[in-house]
């Protein structure tokens, strides 16, 4: 039995144990928040939606490397391994030993892989009933855009995204624009008909034999392209909001098979492939997502997931900002990819506005981030 969310088209739910805050009322705005939604263990201590406490991510990226992928039940036994220990640092780097100083428990509960969200789930719900605190249920994608919000242990004070803003969300499993007008209020614009951005990065990095995950590798092998000619098909989907990747990545495998396949290639071929790969990706993406903003009246761009963490693409999408007169935010490029700080975040406008789970919250590995 799925637990219901508001907002999600679920019941109605029953609040946790012993709410020590109730709705709308002021805690003390720090949310501890747990993230194992893919292949990263992480524990997070945010103050007030935007300030950093602690973040701690444990990366199974090297594990994976050596199978050239996740492997679900590897994950998840991974996450089992390390929640714990990950904990203990999150909440020694926050200084936190009073309970009472904390507001609500902030968990994933999807989209992901089921294995993998159903470690942190049931450890986020043992911590919210042990200390008779909210559980409260958070989606990954609107964590991958509220890292926007985020401000590091020692940064300045700078002013929270204005709405109504423009928001990308390029992941590994997800890639989508929408408008926001409010917190929490999302007007879903396009998404793409087939793979993710980071999706293509990936295969496209395994078709030119760069190691997992593809996307830092192919952004680190196209910075040393010398021929910069080769041209690669953009999916502009008509007018429309909508990506499609599929037959890009289609595209790279021709042209890698006419240089007679992976294990034939140069690494000046390598390099000249990424190129084109990656301008067409980021074409794309800074195209539509410019013309949103200009079109919407939006007077702010939010980057937000893995791929977000693209040097090239954070350049292209800020200069379609700067033309625009608004401001392009993205998070650091370790706040892009998968963390809990960014649970912590959509964790404390979510414990605000009311939103909590019961006891009885099950993973959602297809959650989507409106419906
Ligand atoms: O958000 P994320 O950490 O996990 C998901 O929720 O999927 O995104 C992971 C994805 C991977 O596909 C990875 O290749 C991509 O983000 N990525 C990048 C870069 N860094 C990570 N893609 C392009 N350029 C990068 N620098
Ligand atoms: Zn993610």
């Amino acid at each position: 039995m799925s637990a219901g969310v508001p907002g999600t088209g679920d019941a109605p739910v029953a609040l946790a144990r012993r709410a020590t805050a109730e709705p709308g009322s002021g805690g003390s705005g720090i949310v501890l928040a747990v993230e194992t939604s893919c292949d990263e263990t992480a524990v997070a201590v945010v103050e007030g939606g935007r300030r950093i406490r602690a973040s701690v991510v444990a990366s199974q990226v090297a594990m994976h490397a050596a199978t050239g992928g996740i492997v679900p039940e590897v994950a998840a036994r991974a996450h089992l391994r390390w929640i714990v220990p990950v904990f203990e640092e999150a909440r020694a780097g926050a200084g936190i030993d009073d309970w009472s100083a904390i507001e609500s428990v902030a968990v994933t509960y999807g989209p992901g892989l089921a294995g993998s969200l159903l470690v942190g789930i049931n450890f986020a719900k043992t911590l919210a009933y042990v200390h008779g605190l909210p559980l409260v249920p958070v989606n990954h994608l609107e964590g991958h855009i509220y890292a926007a919000w985020l401000l590091d242990r020692e940064e300045p004070e700078r002013p929270a995204p204005p709405f109504p803003l423009i928001a990308l969300v390029v992941s590994g499993g997800h890639t989508f624009l929408v408008e926001m007008q409010d917190h929490l209020d999302y007007r879903f614009l396009g998404q793409t008909v087939d793979d993710a951005a980071g999706e293509a990065f990936d295969k496209v990095g395994r078709l030119l034999g760069l190691p997992y995950p593809g996307g830092p590798a192919i952004m680190k092998a196209a910075a040393g392209a010398v021929d910069r000619d080769v041209q690669f098909p953009r999916a502009w989907m008509g007018e429309s909001y909508d990506f499609s990747f599929s037959g890009l990545k289609t595209a790279a495998r021709r042209a890698i098979e006419a240089r007679g396949g992976t294990a034939a290639l140069t690494s000046g071929s390598v390099a000249e492939l990424a190129y084109g790969f990656q301008e067409s990706v980021v074409d794309v993406l800074a195209t539509k997502t410019g013309l949103a903003a200009e079109r919407s009246g939006a007077r702010a761009i939010i980057l937000g997931g893995g791929v977000a963490a693209n040097a090239v693409l954070r350049d292209r999408v800020a200069a379609r900002a700067a033309a625009l007169g608004i401001p392009l935010i993205v998070p650091r490029p370790a706040l892009c990819t998968d963390n809990a700080a960014m649970i912590g975040a959509a964790g404390f406008f979510r414990t605000r506005a009311g939103t909590r789970a019961s006891l009885d919250l099950d993973a959602r590995p297809s959650l989507p981030l409106v419906g």
